[in-house]
């Protein structure tokens, strides 16, 4: 039986999902918590494999179908191997982007295939958060912040800024969709204060 707690990071690109995600690691951890950090696309050795495919290379590699396909084939992996058996022992899972982002990333790339999104999710995963961090901030601002990474997993920046205003929106109608699990968050602070905010909320959660 799941008696964990499972919590998600969304955002757009470069919104500071993984700082937050890491900073709110340290924050349970400094607690005594037992906590999970984890990321998709990979989270297990077989879905990091997967990412690969996925973050590097031409834009135009996949179709939106398969990298659906990828993106969910992916997520079982890491539900499996590392999301579930954490839940099991009771830790505090918390991943860096999850279900939400195939949502949102394939659903704004090609709107008619968000059923194809929601068939595959009930089909295989079935699971979503208890609690949803969503990190907002204008694209123009967190493309700056993404790119000046230069991780060589750009992938989805290269999209460009249009795609980011369209992924934005997508997660702004998430947190509208489902108000109970989201928290919508300004990304466009100092990262320590986004970080004080995400700690209360999470002490007050678990
Ligand atoms: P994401 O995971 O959403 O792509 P990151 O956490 O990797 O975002 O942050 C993207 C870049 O912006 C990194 O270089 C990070 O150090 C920086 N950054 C993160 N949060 C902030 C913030 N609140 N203010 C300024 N820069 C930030
Ligand atoms: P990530 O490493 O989180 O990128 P970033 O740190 O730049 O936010 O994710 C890699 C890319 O994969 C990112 O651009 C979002 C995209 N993505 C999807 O399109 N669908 C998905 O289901 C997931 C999990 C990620």
């Amino acid at each position: 039986m799941s008696v964990g707690r499972f919590i998600s990071f969304e955002g757009i690109d470069g919104s500071g999902k993984s700082t937050q995600a890491r900073l709110a690691a340290a924050h349970l951890e400094r607690k005594g918590v037992d906590v999970v950090l984890t990321r998709e696309p990979g989270g297990s050795p077989g879905a990091e494999e997967i990412r690969r495919l996925l973050v590097e290379g031409d834009p135009e590699r996949w179709s939106a179908e398969t990298e659906i396909l990828l993106f969910t084939a992916a997520r079982r992996d890491h539900l499996e191997k590392t999301i579930l058996p954490a839940l099991a022992r009771g830790a505090v899972v918390i991943t860096d982007r999850f279900a939400d982002s195939t949502r949102v990333y394939q659903g704004a790339a090609r709107g008619d295939l968000r059923q194809l999104v929601d068939q595959l999710h009930s089909a295989v995963i079935g699971r979503d958060p208890d609690l949803t961090f969503v990190i907002d901030m204008k694209p123009e601002d967190a493309l700056r912040r993404g790119l000046a990474r230069k991780s060589g997993e750009d992938r989805f920046e290269d999209m460009g800024l249009e795609f980011q205003i369209k992924l934005r929106e997508g997660f702004l109608r998430l947190v509208g969709d489902a108000p109970d699990r989201c928290w919508l968050v300004d990304g466009a602070r100092d990262a320590a204060v986004v970080a004080e905010e995400i700690a209360s909320r999470l002490d007050a959660f678990l």
